[in-house]
């Protein structure tokens, strides 16, 4: 359905202020699939009563459907790999050492905006191996999310075995059971953390976290929010403590008290505590090896591959070149997704594609797999087909705009067909289009 422009503009300031999700203009298209979505699941034809049955308070339980369709809760185990390697090299020895030092037994964690749970149990994965050499620390999680089925699915912890993939193997191995084609987080990790539903809105937060992580959910709200969201949320860090944000999301100076402590593998933020200087270890000898390679520029990963001249016979890979830790499984994943995309296309002429919606790591994964062809210069003229898209997110749309540049700073601009109107505005608006060039007439 199309939303008239009334209705959107009542529907989502009842969103925006009841849940803080805010949908901008360019989002009006997924409210209204969502909307249409939600016709078909109830069995209502009419869409204006549908939409003043959500406004009224009587429609709340329609409304958490609504929203709930909106809700983009992707997540994985293991995700923002980088990030955790600063949380796991960095911050957890200071944390640990001055727990050590002050007595206090617990370490405590929090995980806000936890979806389905894999974040958290990631975390209570990293703890149990960090705190193994020393008896006297334990530590205890606090997982919280908007999403009452969200968290019922974390509580149960049981997923599909392919939700593991980026798990290292040796953590496989102690963390989980596995049942058929599923796998259960064990009972021993699980008691470790507490889920709770929490809106983020609500002025008062829980305190006194050496660790809280709020990855990927201030992208649901707009600027005034997120101030307000990251003041609370560093205002629950004590002293020492850290504050994780996901990649595209940021604290500046007088969002909060923290301090941004850069590593190697990404930002942290930290709070003085007026007496630990703490030192960044060096990279791991892997980064070495990456950084002497020039893929410095780009986040690891982000590295992309460069493109060649001409089709070369052994077109170079796109994550070769990306550090790897011992059981980094989800970067040989990349690497063999990379490999797969660029050799079927040097079989076939169709140009690489996107489509769907695309966000969060699979989208980047898809993204760079479409474009992994294009910049090893196997399909000439480059062209992307992005007939079928639908949405992507920031981070789609960087790796878009950097292979474009590339492609570009080689000779002949990529050429991108199929592109809606909104896609047309994205491409634009994203830094994609120009260099790259739109070579079909604009279809709405
Ligand atoms: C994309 S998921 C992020 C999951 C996890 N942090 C990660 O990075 O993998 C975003 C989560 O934020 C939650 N969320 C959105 N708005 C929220 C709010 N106002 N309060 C609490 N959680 C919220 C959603 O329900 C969703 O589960």
């Amino acid at each position: 359905m199309a939303l008239t422009d009334a209705q959107f503009r009542s529907l989502s300031a009842h969103i925006a202020e009841l849940v803080g999700i805010h949908i901008g203009a360019e989002k009006r298209w997924l409210l209204a699939a969502r909307v249409t979505a939600r016709l078909a699941a109830v069995g209502e034809t009419n869409e204006r009563r549908y939409v003043d049955h959500v406004l009224d308070p009587a429609g709340a339980e329609e409304l958490g459907h609504l929203v709930e369709a909106l809700r983009v809760g992707e997540t994985q185990f293991y995700r923002h790999a980088s990030q955790l390697r600063a949380i796991r090299r960095v911050a957890l020895p200071e944390i640990i050492a001055r727990r050590e030092r002050d007595g206090t037994r617990t370490i405590r964690v929090w995980s806000a905006g936890c979806a389905t749970g894999e974040e958290p149990y990631t975390l209570a994965m990293m703890l149990d191996a960090a705190l193994r050499s020393t008896s006297r620390l334990s530590f205890e999680i606090l997982a919280t999310d908007l999403s009452g089925p969200a968290l019922d699915v974390a509580r149960r912890g049981r997923y599909r075995a392919g939700a593991t993939r980026a798990v290292p193997r040796e953590v496989m191995k102690t963390a989980f059971v596995v049942h058929g084609d599923e796998v259960e987080v064990r009972p021993a990790l699980r008691q470790r953390i507490r889920f709770e539903e929490k809106n983020l809105l609500d002025a008062r937060y829980p305190r006194g976290f050496d660790l809280v992580l709020c990855r990927n959910v201030l992208i649901y709200f707009g600027r005034a929010t997120q101030r307000e969201v990251l003041a609370r949320l560093s205002a629950s860090v004590v002293p020492g403590g850290y504050l994780a944000l996901g990649y595209t999301e940021r604290l500046d100076a007088g969002d909060g008290e923290l301090l941004p402590l850069r590593t190697d593998d990404g930002v942290l933020y930290r709070r003085a505590d007026g007496a630990t200087r703490v030192v960044v270890p060096k990279s791991e000898p892997k980064a070495e090896l990456m950084r002497a390679s020039g893929a410095t520029l780009l986040r690891r990963d982000d590295t992309l591959p460069r493109r060649t001249s001409r089709p070369p016979s052994h077109p170079q890979r796109p994550d070769e070149r990306i550090a790897r830790e011992p059981g980094d499984r989800h970067a040989k994943d990349r690497s063999a997704e990379a490999k797969t995309a660029t050799r079927s296309a040097g079989q076939h002429t169709a140009p690489p594609h996107l489509e769907g919606e695309l966000t969060g790591d699979s989208g980047a994964l898809a993204a760079r797999a479409a474009v992994a062809p294009l910049l090893a210069g196997v399909i000439e003229p480059p062209v992307l087909s992005v007939a079928g898209l639908l949405y992507a997110d920031r981070e789609v749309s960087r790796i878009l705009a950097r292979a474009a540049a590339a492609i570009a700073a080689h000779g002949t601009p990529l050429s991108i067909t199929g592109a809606s109107e909104g896609v047309r505005r994205f491409l634009v608006r994203s830094h994609v289009v120009p260099p790259a060039v739109l070579t079909e007439s604009s279809k709405s």
